[in-house]
């Protein structure tokens, strides 16, 4: 067998005409233009979906194979790119649509909803299929599809499980008896319940328009086979509101955005040196990093000349700096959020290493924060971030708002720190405490918790 996992998806997914017809349905909906199948697989839709000027898009290159032997007549057609960056323009397709939880392996799914919204027109559609993981057979955790026969070829048994870590992840094993003998492959699979998926595509700007429970059409019900979401563009702003603090820190950011770099040497910012010279330490091939409060980007350009074809995703509330860190073109995604939300990825185990510099002292809720980072670590990854000292000397509140910039800081000691970081299964491997910039208010200087984490496979 050329492809196990092409081959299996290509036969299980053969009797696709239910789904075509919904899918044809929605393609009615969207109006004159082009209509995008992302992740098209093997392109077995395809076939179904006739008269229709659609775009196939596909980033494997073994799924692109298959695809082109199945549809020849199609080859001008078919896009090589990957969803969460999509080699199209902005408001040149009138429709998208993902059948067959897709959507979970459109990763990671937050920006692969943000290209979806840009690539949209404004009056375009999009309709998302999710397995809905309240669905009984897949509750049960066993048995997907399990002694099933396909076309007397071979029998194949599913096993799903939940990965240990992770909310929405699970893993499927796939046991597949050929003639050629046994075959054994597991596959990451997201399950999204409804109300996460309504979520995270409101926060790409998206509003529910109707939700099914399955491609006859039926309503949706806590026990619906799939959550069948058809939605269409919010207007702008349609996001959650800031809160007044953050909202101050936004505007504050925002204005010190295009010189940065200047307003950090001016505070003497001691992260730079500290980050250079503890990258000599860490040994990682092309590691995927995630830097948290990444302002502009200046430490994601120290971590990308050290390691080389990293891969760099960025978050920061201040559409100011993410703006300067676009212009830096390091990074390979970025957006907008406040990590007061948690952190925004649904995946677990997608980085390697985790930035949270300068950053942690603004959030709120700290557990929240935390939770969501060792979630994103992978099992051998690593966090390095500060905390703001909390001086004990001095006593004082944990919390402390200078008037002159109107928002909080909350302030750690080291046990909060070390306890904090237990709480989330992270184990200190290095804190240290040092002299982190002077106040470009007040000229006091600042100290910092700079800390290395891992995640502690002895807590679980
Ligand atoms: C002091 S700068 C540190 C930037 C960079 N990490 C560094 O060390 O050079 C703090 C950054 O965190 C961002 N930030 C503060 N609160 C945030 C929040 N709640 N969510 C996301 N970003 C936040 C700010 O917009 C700003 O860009």
């Amino acid at each position: 067998m050329e492809n196990n996992y092409a081959y299996w998806r290509n036969l299980c997914f053969k009797d696709v005409a239910n789904d075509a017809a919904y899918i044809e349905k929605f393609c009615d909906n969207c109006g004159e233009g082009v209509i995008l199948e992302p992740g098209s697989g093997t392109g077995r839709l395809a076939s179904h979906l006739k008269n229709r000027k659609i775009k196939f898009l596909e980033l494997s290159g073994e799924m692109v194979e298959i695809f082109l032997k199945n549809h020849p007549d199609k080859k001008d057609d078919i896009i090589a790119g990957s969803a969460d960056n999509a080699p199209l323009p902005d408001n040149s397709v009138s429709g998208i649509y993902v059948p067959f939880n897709g959507i979970g392996e459109l990763t990671p799914i937050v920006f692969t909803l943000k290209e979806f919204h840009r690539v949209l027109k404004d009056d375009g559609k999009l309709l998302i299929c999710a397995a809905n993981p309240d669905f009984p057979m897949l509750r049960a955790g066993i048995g997907v599809m399990a002694g099933s026969t396909i076309n007397d070829i071979f029998q194949f048994d599913g096993r799903t499980f939940k990965t240990p870590f992770g909310r929405y992840s699970w893993q499927t094993m796939l046991s597949i008896r050929t003639l050629a003998g046994e075959v054994s492959f597991s596959i990451n699979q997201y399950l999204i319940p409804r109300e996460k998926l309504e979520q995270i595509c409101g926060d790409a700007g998206f509003k529910v328009d109707s939700v099914h429970g399955n491609y006859d059409g039926s309503a949706w019900s806590q026990r619906s086979q799939w959550t069948l979401l058809s939605l269409s563009k919010a207007g702008e702003n349609s996001g959650p509101a800031l809160d007044a603090h953050v909202q101050k820190l936004t505007s504050t950011y925002d204005t010190v955005a295009p010189s940065y770099d200047t307003f950090a040497e001016k505070g003497t910012y001691a992260i730079p040196v500290w980050l250079k010279a503890k990258l000599q330490d860490i040994k990682l091939i092309k590691p995927a990093i995630l830097d948290l409060g990444c302002a502009n980007g200046s430490l994601g350009a120290i971590a990308s000349r050290h390691f080389g074809g990293c891969s760099l995703i960025g978050v920061d509330v201040s559409p100011g700096m993410i703006t300067e860190l676009k212009k830096l073109a390091v990074y390979k995604n970025s957006m907008v959020w406040d990590l007061n939300r948690g952190v925004p990825f649904i995946e677990s185990e997608l980085f390697d290493l985790v930035f949270a510099f300068g950053v942690l002292e603004f959030v709120k809720n700290i557990d929240l924060t935390l939770g969501g980072i060792a979630e994103t670590l992978k099992p051998t990854g690593s966090l390095l971030c500060s905390f703001e000292c909390f001086d004990e000397v001095k006593g004082g509140a944990k919390v402390i708002t200078d008037p002159r910039i109107g928002f909080p800081r909350h302030l750690y000691t080291e046990e909060d720190v070390k306890a904090i970081l237990h709480r989330h299964k992270l184990e200190v491997v290095s804190c240290e405490r040092i002299t982190a910039y002077k106040s470009p208010s007040t000229g006091a200087e600042v100290d910092y918790f700079i800390v290395q984490a891992k995640r502690d496979r002895n807590l679980g």
